[in-house]
């Protein structure tokens, strides 16, 4: 049995956790968070190396104003530094956080600042992030140093591309999840997600407890990684 160094999650079903209970999107949303920290924290003792959450897309800016809001406060609002202290957690973002409202960034970023030391678990906060727009931008950042003679277009490989994204850093996810029964990537790390194991679960993300991420990764440990290799080849490599 092994653990995934990097599990990426959508974390989906919060508006209808809350309509099924006749309560505002918005409760369902807080209740989210309670998840958030349940699941950071079981990660983390599971020796999970990063954690990637989907939070907030490019597309949500579009959801009503009073949801967006009412997210933007709740997220400043989750970022509890004393669970991160109390499990050595380092917080990072992805997404176009100059879009943020300016003290929604500055919060998340000091968080960011204080748990930079951290060695355990890092927990990547996807935050106004869609694949769509950290490609657009990466391909932009490329063209530029084309332009700029520092780069030739037949020395471009997919480790340029690799390391003009958000996720430079960070390996690829060996296992995405998205709870709340939906079966897409809703423009969640398109290039990092090439060869993941893809876990859908039908539990909406309030429900979500660290048996079913237990659950996901049992699923993970079942499957056969060939990465485009035969069978047999993959058991030639592993002896
Ligand atoms: C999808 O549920 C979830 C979101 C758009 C937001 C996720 C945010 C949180 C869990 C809270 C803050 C996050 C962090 C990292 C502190 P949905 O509203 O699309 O649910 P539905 O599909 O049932 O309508």
């Amino acid at each position: 049995m092994s653990t995934p160094q990097h599990i990426a999650i959508i974390m989906d079903g919060n508006g209808r956790w809350a309509k099924e209970r006749g309560m505002e999107r918005s409760s369902g949303h807080e209740a989210g968070v309670e998840t958030v920290h349940r699941i950071t924290e079981a990660a983390s003792q599971m020796g999970v190396r990063y954690l990637t959450l989907y939070a907030f897309s490019t597309e949500n800016w579009n959801r009503p104003e009073s949801e967006v809001a009412a997210l933007m406060s709740l997220i400043i609002s989750s970022m509890e530094e004393e669970l991160f202290m109390r499990n050595n957690v380092r917080l990072r973002l992805i997404g176009d956080i100059d879009r943020l409202p300016e003290a929604v960034r500055k919060s998340i970023l000091g968080t960011v600042e204080r748990t930079a030391g951290n060695t355990g678990l890092t927990v990547i906060i996807a935050l106004s992030y869609s694949s769509k727009w950290e490609l657009t931008e990466a391909m932009r950042a490329i063209a530029k140093r084309v332009q700029a003679g520092e780069l030739l277009p037949e020395t471009i490989s997919e480790a340029t591309i690799g390391e003009a994204l958000n996720t430079a850093e960070y390996p690829d996810p060996e296992l995405l999840i998205r709870t709340g029964g939906e079966v897409r990537l809703s423009n969640f790390l398109l290039w990092q997600t090439a060869y993941s194991e893809l876990y859908f679960c039908d539990t909406y993300w309030p429900d979500f407890q660290s048996s079913d991420l237990q659950a996901a990764i049992d699923y993970y440990n079942r499957k056969e990684r060939r990465f485009g290799l035969t069978s047999e080849q993959v058991t030639t490599t592993a002896q």
